[in-house]
């Protein structure tokens, strides 16, 4: 029934060898019983193996609006078929009208108050590549020392060496030897006033400080609004650019347009990053600056080919269009909440084994007392696709526009993985 979904070349090579393995570099541990070969908002399903699954992943919070999503794909084509790339040698309308859009948006929907220009480009670690060579740019233009940069322990950028630099995980850093210079890690539960101090002490030396409003990867953890109020203030005072990575967080899936649009504006940053559900699956992301920032800049100081390509634009428009609407982003907050009851529920049941639950929105962590191993694998035999976040927590980030019934459904299959592994 699956199968007339690909060619029959293809599933006949993939599914009698798993050999095509053999082409991949050793990067990723996948399970070697599921390919995907298709989607349908939260649903995924592969075909080579005849399996259906219920999607909490979206592809690591990318596809927001849900997989293959219709319209997407038509403007896919009707893009595709005008013009993909063009270059940054020349304008395009796109990309122009994909600015402006960002810009308005971000402002009305209670985002950085002072946005003012966006650089586009095509991944988040990109994004952030952007962000901190701006920072640098911008501390290097007061006095030549003031290069370095601040970030946070449980925090992840990307994988590039200036975000993997201010990315704190060991397990990604060590093994690349020396990484860019002058980084270094607070602890956002430390005293408010040992961060502020901290800060303040370095100022001559410190360039920018980057933290996610949701740590993301590092187990789901929102960092309190008086903290970034204080960090915000710290930062200002001392002329310290406050870089927020939103790259898993923002557009939409807090329940806020951004999640920096919870803060008041005192809390605001002068850069903010996005990716991921910028392009619903389609690479690109974007560095939002303030004026200060963009003041710091000049032709030449950074580029890319592929950025801002028309193609890239086009998804986003429409992707930023949807979610920055009042009612899309209620349906998220309500989705989040039926999320968090369900899962305090069997926390009740469960409370040696499932120690905290929090989030906002569709970013919600349900922290084990172990790693979830067991039961993210029970789930995907069950038919559930769940990842984890940090060492220990399970991570729900579903589409946007994942439908409450298949939020019931999914949550069953988890109940049922917890109770087989547990009970
Ligand atoms: C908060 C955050 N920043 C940066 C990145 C890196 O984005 P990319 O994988 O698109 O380079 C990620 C990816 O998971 C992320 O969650």
């Amino acid at each position: 029934m699956f199968k007339r979904y690909l060619s029959s070349t293809l599933i006949k090579r993939i599914s009698s060898s798993l050999d095509e393995k053999a082409y991949q570099v050793t990067t990723y541990a996948r399970p070697d019983d599921l390919c995907i070969t298709r989607g349908s908002n939260a649903k995924l399903y592969d075909d080579i193996n005849g399996k259906e699954f219920i999607d909490f992943t979206a592809g690591i919070a990318v596809t927001a609006l849900g997989h293959a999503n219709p319209k997407v794909a038509e403007i896919l084509f009707e893009q595709g078929s005008k013009l993909i790339h063009s270059s940054n040698l020349y304008y395009n309308a796109e990309c122009l009208d994909l600015s402006r859009k960002l810009i308005e948006k971000t402002r009305k929907f209670g985002g950085q108050y002072d946005a003012s220009k966006v650089f586009l480009c095509n991944s988040g670690a990109e994004a952030n590549e952007a962000a901190l060579k701006f920072a640098k740019k911008h501390g290097v233009s007061i006095n030549g020392k003031k290069q370095g940069l601040i970030s946070f322990e449980n925090s992840f950028h990307g994988r590039t060496m200036g975000s993997l630099s201010v990315t704190s995980n060991p397990k990604y850093r060590t093994p690349f030897g020396s990484l860019v210079p002058n980084v270094t890690f607070l602890n956002v539960n430390d005293e408010l006033t040992k961060l502020t101090d901290f800060i303040s002490s370095k100022k001559d030396e410190t360039a920018g400080l980057i933290v996610e409003p949701i740590q993301g990867e590092g187990g789901i953890f929102p960092i309190p609004t008086e903290t970034l109020i204080q960090l915000r203030k710290v930062c200002k005072d001392n002329d310290v650019v406050v870089i927020y990575d939103e790259i898993q967080c923002g557009l939409g899936r807090s329940g806020k347009l951004w999640a920096h649009s919870y803060l008041p504006k005192e809390a605001h940053p002068d850069i903010f990053t996005t990716a991921k559900a910028l392009g619903n699956g389609f690479p690109i992301a974007a560095t939002i600056v303030n004026e200060k920032i963009n003041n710091a800049l000049k032709v030449g100081d950074h580029g890319t080919t592929y950025g801002g390509n028309p193609l890239g634009c086009a998804v986003s428009k429409y992707v930023v269009d949807v979610i920055a609407d009042e009612k899309f982003l209620e349906q998220v907050e309500e989705k989040g909440q039926l999320f968090q009851e369900r899962l305090l529920k069997l926390k009740e049941r469960f409370p040696k084994q499932i120690v905290d639950i929090r989030g906002k929105g569709l970013i919600i962590g349900a922290e084990f007392s172990e790693a979830p191993t067991r039961v993210i694998a029970k789930a995907r035999e069950l038919g559930l696709l769940v990842i984890t976040a940090g060492k220990s927590t399970a991570r729900f980030v579903p589409a946007l526009t994942i439908e409450n019934e298949t939020i019931e459904k999914g949550l069953d299959i988890f109940e049922k993985a917890v109770e087989s592994v547990y009970a």
